[in-house]
């Protein structure tokens, strides 16, 4: 970034706008005059990708007929390539598109139970996304395993030391976020994950709030699997398929919990057994959901064009103007709302644990409203994001904040 993002108010946003590379990209995207700030749910809508979903149903679909099927069949793993190299830092064959994120959690957390034969324990995050603390419980239970529940800090959250002191000789899995679905708080993944293969654990990433949006390097962490959504910073649509990363040397070790058609061998010599492939394939369970599928490949093109760094670089320097902004406000409650080490905020005020989001929960948002003229604007109810590809569009999420132009700023 430019000096410009050190001293944020030194420049004025127009300005900035015209000399920022990222600018490009706000054509590619579907907009109106809505400011999008939902940092952990559905992302934009990129043009491209509403193209190929026309072409795969009007063409592909309707004309191609179930000869499509013989480009469709490695969809999956190729987008999950895409995503690997775009935003992982994964090499090809150890990232795959398939089911849900909880789908993906429960199936590989089973797989890695078994693994880890004769250890029975797992380690969770209580401040976690509440599908990963339900499924590993159910988990815990129906192998009559054990739980520990981290009392983490939701503004630190979890530390090394915190996974280190809870994994005992029973560990078998850790599960945790990467960046904290509330506060956008970023784990120390490489660290995290050392301490839990020193105490013969393995390790699952939720990326779901990380991929997108905060540069990663799986493999350069040691991290054993990962799982993530792609219609958040992805922005491959509501509903849009999981994906799932298994590092390297541990694809052909890790036998699949679900063992569904789509990842055995000779899978349309409809065989009498399931023998898994020997690539990341063996974790794809049934049919892939085509229609929200295609649509994510020319999604993740633009954050590859864009480069992660760069996008993670734009949204820090948008966070840092934001509050700013707001701590130059002549309203005492926007100041102390954004105020360092304030006791009413979530949010740590230095950037390197924010993941480019800030809290603008409850009363603040509300209050808002009317100094946002000019434009509607959308926040979570818990996170705001300031994402470089999220400046406009509309929800209906029952849990959104919704605003309307209502009266002209008065600063
Ligand atoms: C961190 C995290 N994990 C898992 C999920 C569940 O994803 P899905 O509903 O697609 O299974 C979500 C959904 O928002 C999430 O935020």
């Amino acid at each position: 970034m430019t000096d410009a993002s050190l001293n944020p108010l030194g420049t004025s946003a127009a300005e900035l706008d015209r000399g920022d590379p990222l600018s490009r990209f706000r054509e590619q995207f579907v907009l109106d005059d809505v400011l999008y700030l939902d940092g952990n749910s559905l992302g934009r809508a990129p043009k491209a990708s509403l193209a190929k979903l026309r072409d795969v149903a009007e063409n592909e679909w309707a004309v191609g007929l179930i000869a499509s099927w013989d480009h469709w069949i490695d969809l999956a793993r190729e987008t999950g390539d895409a995503i690997g190299a775009a935003c992982l830092g994964a090499p090809a064959g150890t990232t795959m598109v398939s089911d849900s994120t909880s789908i993906n959690l429960a199936k590989m957390a089973a797989a890695a139970l078994s693994h880890r034969r004769g250890r029975t324990n797992i380690v969770i995050d209580a401040n976690d996304f509440p599908t990963d603390r339900f499924l590993m419980a159910g988990l815990a239970a129906e192998r009559g395993g054990s739980l520990t529940s981290l009392d983490t800090s939701s503004i630190a959250g979890p530390q090394a030391a915190d996974v280190a002191a809870a994994c005992g000789d029973d560990t078998a899995l850790v599960v945790l976020s990467h960046v904290n679905y509330r506060s956008g708080a970023i784990a120390d993944v490489a660290a995290i994950t050392t301490e839990a293969h020193n105490a013969g654990a393995m390790i699952m990433w939720d990326v779901s709030h990380s991929v997108g949006s905060v540069p990663i390097d799986l493999p350069g962490t040691g991290a054993d699997l990962a799982v993530g959504c792609t219609y958040k910073y992805l922005n491959g649509g509501p509903g849009s398929p999981a994906f799932l990363y298994v590092r390297d040397d541990l694809i052909t070790r890790l036998e699949p919990s679900l063992k569904g058609w789509h990842g055995t061998v000779a899978q349309f010599d409809m065989g009498p057994t399931f023998e898994p492939v020997d690539n990341i394939d063996r974790f794809q369970v049934g049919t892939p959901p085509l229609l929200s599928l295609c649509t994510v490949g020319p999604a993740i093109d633009l954050i590859a064009d864009a480069g992660i760094e760069a996008m993670r670089a734009k949204s820090v320097a948008l966070t840092e103007r934001l509050v700013a902004l707001a701590e130059r406000s002549s309203r005492a409650w926007v100041r102390n709302r954004f105020a360092p080490r304030s006791q009413t905020t979530w949010w740590p005020r230095h950037l390197d644990p924010s993941a480019g989001s800030t809290d603008l929960r409850g009363a603040a948002l509300e209050r808002s409203r009317g100094r946002l003229p000019k434009a509607r604007w959308v926040a979570p109810g818990s996170r705001a994001a300031i994402h470089p590809f999220r400046r406009c569009r509309r929800s209906r999420r029952s849990n959104c904040i919704v605003g309307q132009k209502r009266r002209p700023s008065s600063g």
